[in-house]
């Protein structure tokens, strides 16, 4: 029994660590990521695409890691699940945030309301200041992140919305569907 848990353990490990089957390493901030349905398995899946830079950067494997990890640190330190969920855990008061990156809400609301030229750009004044830009009847509080913990909190959920999730959240819309809206 002990064997088959540590070969499990050890399988799902490989799975889930960055670089792993379906989480990626933290370099693919410095790609374009988007989000299809997979008539194969069911479920829409991440598409990693071509060269997409974050803030104009090209980070390096450890650059991209020290970034990540920075926006993880903030994502704690602020305890955002407070609110909102992560691959489903947390609190439902707010949108579950794994795919937030690829929410087609930043190109519809955010980007024209922030006038911010990116996604990203759009991401951290939202986050900065998050009354201002409010969208909802629920409002997010301002947590006074700096701006370079707000870009470590954007580079941290584009590579968050790389990871394949087997489909979660369930009905998250793809840009195709919300094409069709
Ligand atoms: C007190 C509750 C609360 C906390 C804590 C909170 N948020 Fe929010 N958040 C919200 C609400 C409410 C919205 C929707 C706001 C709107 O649309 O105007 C939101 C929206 C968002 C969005 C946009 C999601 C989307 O795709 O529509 C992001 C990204 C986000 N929050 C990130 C964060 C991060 C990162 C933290 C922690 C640093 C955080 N939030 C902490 C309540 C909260």
């Amino acid at each position: 029994m002990i064997v088959v848990l540590v070969i499990f353990t050890t399988n799902t490990l490989s799975i889930i660590k960055p670089g792993g089957e379906h989480v990626p390493p933290y370099t693919v901030i410095n790609q374009h990521i988007d989000y299809a349905f997979d008539p194969q398995v069911g479920h829409s899946v991440p598409v990693i695409g071509k060269q997409e830079l974050i803030f104009g950067h090209e980070y390096s494997p450890e650059e991209a890691e020290a970034l990540v990890r920075h926006g993880k640190l903030v994502i704690q330190s602020r305890a955002c699940i407070d609110c909102h969920t992560f691959f489903g855990n947390g609190a439902y008061y707010a949108p579950d945030l794994t795919k937030s990156w690829l929410d087609p809400v930043w190109a519809r609301m955010w980007i024209p309301m922030t006038g911010a030229r990116s996604r990203e750009d759009a991401m951290v004044k939202f986050l900065i200041d998050p009354q201002r830009y409010a969208t909802w009847n629920r409002r997010m509080p301002d947590l006074h992140l700096t701006t370079p913990e707000a870009q470590a909190t954007v580079a941290y959920l584009k590579w968050l919305s790389s990871v394949d999730t087997n489909g979660f959240p369930n009905g998250f819309p793809t840009k195709e569907s919300a094409e069709h809206q």
